[in-house]
């Protein structure tokens, strides 16, 4: 729906807001496709979250959301599962997904003018909170067909100019490039003045996190983002992490609303924290079917990225729109990379597990064997 500009009779919103477009779902009424467009957990969560939702009593309902133990709940997943050890409580933030991690971040840190740098193509909602704050945006594209990172521009960059905040999608979505976690420190390390914000909703496939190498007290600037929305499977329940130095957690905490993380989401996170063994499972099933789909990309001679995260992309030899369209109609969402710069004609595919790769592949080369 288009809107019109305010007439002098309605109050006057933020210039910076007047000034950008709404950020809408591209799409709705998914819930029948194999959904291969938000690299989502194409099974869903563990059935102990289900039990524990199943379970939750009508007073969990009435009274307003009570957080106490999940902080340590984080610890102890990071802890006892991925060998990270030395995280206090208060250096965890709970937020209601990472996106509105990613809102307080810039809501806490960034003034209008302030320079934001970012990679080119990254995740598309670095740059409406930016807009919103009336921020510079500095995006430096990854380089060559295999999308590295522009670990020199960035560098520079930082040295060059006085940067406030710095977003590095690792791996990044949608091309899955990753940087090693001696040059992030390196790069926190040169620009003390900037806050380095690493969204890693991705790590788990290809274990990329820098967190295990940080010590919060020696490099302060640096915060990690981790969802459970993804591997989880909790997307629809909105829960996500802000890990970094506690002043910093601290600053990021005070733009947010008391009560943003509901009581469901609460529940369901302390049920997907146990059971990291689902989780992983599901990692394992998702990489073998990575390793399938390499293999056949390269025999049918399908243009293709694939490298970190849970999704890669292809170029079709018909348009993209076609190929979403058919593969839509057959019953399977893909998610058009139409207008995003380097990767446009491109689409990006989540990747399930190898039954559903199966589907997908069969269905895709059926179209391409048309005439
Ligand atoms: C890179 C990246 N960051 C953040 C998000 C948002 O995560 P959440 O569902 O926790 O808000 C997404 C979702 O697609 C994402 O791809």
């Amino acid at each position: 729906m288009e809107f019109d500009k305010p007439s002098s009779k309605l109050p006057e919103p933020r210039y910076e807001v007047e000034n950008m477009n709404t950020y809408s779902a591209p799409i709705e009424g998914r819930r029948e496709f194999l959904r291969l467009d938000f690299n989502e957990n194409t099974l869903g969560p563990s059935p102990l979250v289900i039990k524990a939702l199943h379970n939750i009593p009508s007073n969990h309902i009435s009274i307003y959301p009570e957080y106490d133990g999940l902080q340590e709940a984080v610890i102890n997943n990071l802890q006892i599962h991925h060998k990270i050890k030395g995280i206090s409580s208060s250096e965890v933030g709970i937020f209601n997904g990472v996106d509105a991690a990613i809102h307080a971040i810039f809501h806490a840190y960034c003034n209008a003018g302030d320079y934001l740098l970012t990679t080119m193509p990254t995740f598309g909602y670095y740059n409406p909170c930016a807009k919103m704050q009336g921020m510079e945006v500095i995006a430096i594209p990854y380089q060559n067909n295999n999308f590295l990172f522009p670990y020199e521009q960035i560098y520079r960059t930082l040295q060059d100019k006085n940067i406030k905040l710095l977003m590095i999608c690792n791996p990044n979505n949608p091309t899955g490039t990753r940087l090693s976690p001696d040059k992030i420190l390196k790069l926190a390390e040169i620009s003390p003045q900037t806050l380095v914000v690493i969204d890693e909703l991705y790590e788990a496939f290809t274990g990329d996190s820098v967190l295990p190498y940080i010590n919060f007290s020696k490099t302060p600037n640096i915060v990690i983002l981790r969802s459970l929305s993804k591997t989880a499977g909790l997307a629809g329940l909105r829960i996500g992490f802000a890990i970094g130095n506690s002043n910093i957690i601290n600053r990021i905490n005070r733009v947010t609303g008391p009560y943003d993380i509901n009581s469901f989401a609460v529940t369901a996170a302390f049920a997907a924290l146990k059971d990291q063994l689902y989780i992983d499972k599901y990692v394992k099933n998702v990489l073998v079917a990575k390793a399938w789909l390499q293999e056949q990309l390269k025999i049918h001679k399908i243009k293709h990225h694939i490298d970190g995260g849970n999704y890669f992309l292809i170029w079709p030899e018909r348009s993209a729109h076609e190929v979403e369209t058919y593969l839509k109609s057959k019953g399977i969402l893909v998610r058009n990379m139409k207008g995003k710069q380097f990767i446009d004609g491109s689409l990006r595919v989540s990747i399930g597990t190898l039954p559903q790769m199966e589907k997908f592949l069969k269905t895709f080369l059926s179209l391409v064997k048309m005439s």
